[in-house]
């Protein structure tokens, strides 16, 4: 399937997905986030897709936010709407995706660009990028998960400082935080983000789809996390991966994981 506001590029098992409204600095406009739900339905069934890179055409932005240039008329019930079905559509569907997918952020994160930075499983972050949530700047508040997600990435106190300045921090600052695992010169950001996606795709994807389940039920309301875990890990003796894991192992060769 062809898109209006998105690329895609497979590689060995990666699907990179790329916003490119490049002279909107890919704002997160309605009709952008009902392609990339498309695009990570598609890319969930396919089986040769092994992990998903997410990132912003240019070099100047991931994605500088929702398009407030859409929302700026709404009525309190298209507001609330705006925020339910971005949830619904977008954010919660990529923390939860059955395959790793990582955030190549690559300028600009803001507002909705850095919730979605933040719903993907991890982030890796050029040195050029910024990051932060403004929308009190705005009079509204972040409306895509980031009250939540950002107090669990970085803690509640630094959370409420970004939140309460809509300031930005600079890529280094945000490996301080803990907000990106990695940051490369700009140059670098896709390659890095490969090599860790390569790291991954030698892994069981059936292990991999139980181990964001275990981890996401931490934050899921009245889920004990250690039971999901006990649960799942008990589900992987069940997978031809397992066998394959266990035997290559013990055979001495690398494991030939098919994913089921
Ligand atoms: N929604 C809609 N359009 C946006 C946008 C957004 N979130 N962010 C940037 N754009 C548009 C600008 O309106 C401009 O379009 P135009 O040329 O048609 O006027 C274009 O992208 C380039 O942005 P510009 O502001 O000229 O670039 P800059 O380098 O001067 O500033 C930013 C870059 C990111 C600091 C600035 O664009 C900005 O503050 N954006 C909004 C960030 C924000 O508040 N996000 C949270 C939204 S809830």
């Amino acid at each position: 399937m062809s898109f209006q506001s998105l690329l895609l590029n497979d590689a060995d098992g990666t699907r990179t997905i790329t916003i490119n409204r490049p002279d909107q600095l890919n704002a997160l406009n309605r009709d952008t986030i009902a392609e990339l739900d498309k695009a990570l339905i598609e890319a969930e069934a396919d089986r040769s897709v092994r992990v998903i890179i997410l990132t912003g055409s240019g070099q100047k932005a991931f994605v500088a936010g929702a398009d407030i240039k859409e929302f700026a008329h709404f009525s309190v019930e298209e507001g609330r709407a705006l925020s339910a079905e971005g949830h619904q559509k977008l954010f919660d569907h990529v923390e939860k995706l059955n395959k790793p997918t990582i955030a190549a952020v690559n300028g600009f994160a803001l507002g909705g660009g850095l919730e979605l930075a933040m719903s993907c499983h991890f982030r890796v972050a050029s040195d050029n990028a910024r990051m932060g949530l403004p929308e009190v700047s705005l009079g509204v508040i972040p409306g895509y998960g980031g009250t939540q997600r950002l107090a669990r990435l970085v803690g509640r106190g630094k959370a409420l400082e970004m939140i309460f300045t809509a300031g930005m921090i600079k890529a280094d600052e945000a490996l301080q935080w803990g907000l990106v695992n990695h940051v490369v010169p700009q140059a670098d950001l896709l390659a890095k983000s490969n090599e860790l996606a390569a790291a991954i795709i030698k892994n069981s994807p059936t292990a991999l789809a139980a181990a964001i389940r275990a981890v996401n039920a931490a934050y899921e309301p009245g889920v004990n996390g250690m039971q999901r875990e006990i649960e799942e890990f008990g589900k992987c003796f069940g997978t031809a991966d397992f066998k394959e894991g266990t035997t290559a192992f013990m055979e001495k060769r690398k494991a030939n994981f098919k994913g089921v």
